[in-house]
């Protein structure tokens, strides 16, 4: 069981990760990127030579899982993703990843097998962790639940900035349709959509900075904190 979880949900480019990583920092939580995990398992599947989702490749990809190890490590003052001890940090946020990993993520095995390795990862410590079904069904237990959106242009802008300071090329408008795309993938499967818990608070951070973002969750940490 971990000790403390601030659950973070919400669509891509929503300001999660951003956030999640700030409270993180401040509070002295571990900090549990999830989609860092599914885009890990992705890039090996395409690796692998995956690079569709018929159902010859699900099998395939059900018995790659058997061979992988994912694993986020606290190095340089930030967190590194690690697929089969290999840093992909960098590897993980290329267009050909944001192009599968929706329909990766959609396979039932491959949740279950991140939902396992999420919770050890968390186990006995505090942790802020992000994704699309944090509240819902990795830690329905959350003692913070908070569910962020923003308009899709705004989100798509902070994305094509987000990769340009990692020097990663990118077209807005791919970029805009991606986040579409996904958003509507995550939140149309079957197995652990992209859904509000009931109980999350939900942020909308179209018109905030960073700084606001990352107060107005810290704030509300800090009051469950005292209670
Ligand atoms: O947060 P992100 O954009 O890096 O996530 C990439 C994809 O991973 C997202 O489009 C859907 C999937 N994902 C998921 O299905 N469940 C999570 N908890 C986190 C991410």
């Amino acid at each position: 069981m971990a000790r403390f979880v601030v659950a973070i949900d919400g669509g891509a480019g929503s300001g999660k990760s951003t956030t999640a990583k700030g409270v993180a920092e401040r509070l002295g939580f571990f900090y549990l990127d999830t989609g860092a995990m599914y885009r890990a398992f992705t890039l090996k599947c395409l690796r692998s030579g995956h690079k569709t989702h018929q159902k010859t490749d699900l099998q395939m990809i059900r018995r790659l899982l058997d061979t992988t190890s994912v694993d986020l490590r606290q190095e340089d003052g930030g967190i590194k993703v690690y697929l089969d001890n290999e840093d992909v940090s960098l590897a993980i946020r290329k267009p050909e990843v944001s192009g599968f990993v929706s329909q990766v993520s959609a396979i039932p095995e491959v949740r279950e097998w991140m939902v396992a390795k999420q919770r050890q990862i968390a186990e006995g410590k505090h942790v802020v962790c992000e994704g699309r079904d944090i509240g819902t069904v990795v830690f329905p237990d959350a003692q913070v639940k908070i569910f962020m959106k923003a308009d899709v242009h705004v989100r798509a802008a902070r994305r094509l900035k987000e990769l340009g300071e990692k020097n990663m090329e990118a077209d807005e408008s791919e970029v805009l349709e991606n986040i579409k795309f996904r958003d509507r993938y995550d939140s149309e499967r079957t197995h652990s959509p992209l859904k509000k818990a009931r109980d999350a608070v939900v942020l909308d951070t179209t018109d905030l900075t960073i700084e606001e973002e990352i107060n107005r969750v810290k704030a509300i940490v800090e009051e469950r904190l005292r209670t």
